[in-house]
């Protein structure tokens, strides 16, 4: 089947014989166990990374739960992986990612900047036990060691929406996994399993779910990873709620639509920003300027709904621009109906190093589903703001 068709009746086998059209939402925190033996042996299997069986009983909501399964299969199939593993949040899922590679005695990460900057912080912090090195495209080779657990990408990177080759990357790692988060492309728009990545990551608070109510992180992959991720799941504890689990699948329904729509105004949008004096650089993967080696076309269908914005003046312009959206909310957060902006130096990558942190001329927007006519004449007047101001 389709991709589309997939996103609408993904994760939903079984409800016309339950009697019902949409999945039921369980809040069971525990769940009764026939008996001793019987409930041990399930806990035993569940919390060592097993699916549930026939049979067994869920026994607790943090080692199984009907809701956050059926999302995790959904996501599995739309990214052509085996199976899926979902977290409380985004930031909860690469927690994990993190302490199975330190677990596996590999505690070493080799990863591109940028990165979102909770991930960069996670990462330079040492928090969970890892080390990092940060390493450009073509220095993944020599910054691998022995003790490498994971190569970690974004494409395109959050906030200057640079392009990474999947598949040279994942050369240049050899035996060891590589984590690509998918974050801003979805598998609408990008599927790194198909050009070799072992793990996807979403922060599912994002587009998955796409109305900006509920948060979640979800990494598809094989169904060894998939094991060691339950198994941390299941000890840490950053499970997925099942309400938020109910409105993430919700999401998935309707995502190719709403990535599709968001892309074509982003791309218009970009095109028409590119006229403005007031702008040194409009990043948008969709123009040719952005993608010198035809990324999009080959890994990525589209140019996706984020643009990152320089301003050619710098901080102070970047405040007025920002501050003088009045239709687009100036908020941190993307992938949702409406269209957010916010400077990214300022805070989503406020903890990253000064060497690696975002220019203070930098704007990043999140395209929504507006009309485009409308977020033009909005970031046009804002952008006249920053004349008169001058
Ligand atoms: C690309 C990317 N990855 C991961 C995260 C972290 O996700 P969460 O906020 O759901 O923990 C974010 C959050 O903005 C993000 O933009």
């Amino acid at each position: 089947m389709h991709p589309e068709t997939r996103m609408v009746h993904g994760g939903m086998d079984g409800l016309a014989d339950a009697g019902v059209h949409v999945p039921a939402i369980d809040l069971s925190t525990t769940n009764p166990v026939n008996d001793v033996r019987t409930g041990g042996d399930s806990y035993e299997s569940l919390a060592g990374g097993h699916p549930l069986k026939d049979g067994d009983s869920p026994v607790y909501q943090r080692l199984w739960q009907p809701g956050v399964a059926r999302f995790e299969s959904a996501l599995a199939e739309l990214e052509n992986a085996e199976s899926a593993v979902a977290f409380a949040t985004g930031m909860a899922a690469m927690t994990a990612a993190l302490l199975a590679a330190v677990e596996a005695g590999t505690p070493h990460i080799v990863a591109v900047r940028p990165l979102y900057g909770g991930s960069d912080h996670l990462l330079e912090s040492g928090l969970l036990g890892t080390s990092v090195t940060w390493a450009k495209e073509e220095e993944i080779a020599s910054a691998i060691r022995r003790d490498t657990g994971l190569v970690i990408i974004e494409t395109p990177a959050n906030p200057s929406l640079d392009l990474v080759d999947i598949e040279s990357i994942v050369k240049a790692a050899g035996d060891v996994p590589v984590l690509v988060d998918n974050t801003f492309c979805t598998p609408v728009l990008q599927r790194p399993l198909d050009h070799g990545a072992a793990l996807v990551l979403h922060s599912a608070t994002k587009y998955l779910g796409g109305h900006g109510d509920a948060m979640g992180g979800i990494i598809a992959t094989n169904s060894e990873w998939t094991m060691r991720l339950r198994r941390v799941r299941a000890i840490t504890g950053a499970l997925l709620h099942p309400m938020g689990a109910y409105l993430l699948h919700r999401g998935l329904r309707t995502l190719a639509v709403r990535m599709r729509a968001a892309q074509d105004t982003a791309g218009e949008l970009a095109r028409r920003l590119q006229t403005r004096p007031e702008l040194a650089r409009v990043h948008y993967p969709g123009l040719a300027d952005s993608d010198p080696r035809g990324l999009v076309g080959s890994q990525m269908h589209g140019g996706g709904a984020m643009i990152a914005i320089e301003l050619a003046e710098g901080f102070e312009a970047a405040r007025t621009f920002v501050e003088h959206c009045d239709l687009i909310v100036h908020a941190v957060s993307l992938g949702g109906a409406d269209t957010l902006i916010q400077h990214p130096a300022s805070l989503t990558h406020r903890p990253v190093a000064a060497t690696a942190k975002p220019g203070d001329g930098l704007v990043r927007l999140s395209v929504g589903l507006e009309h485009v006519d409308d977020l033009a004449r909005d970031l046009f007047t804002a952008l006249d703001a920053i004349r008169d101001a001058a």
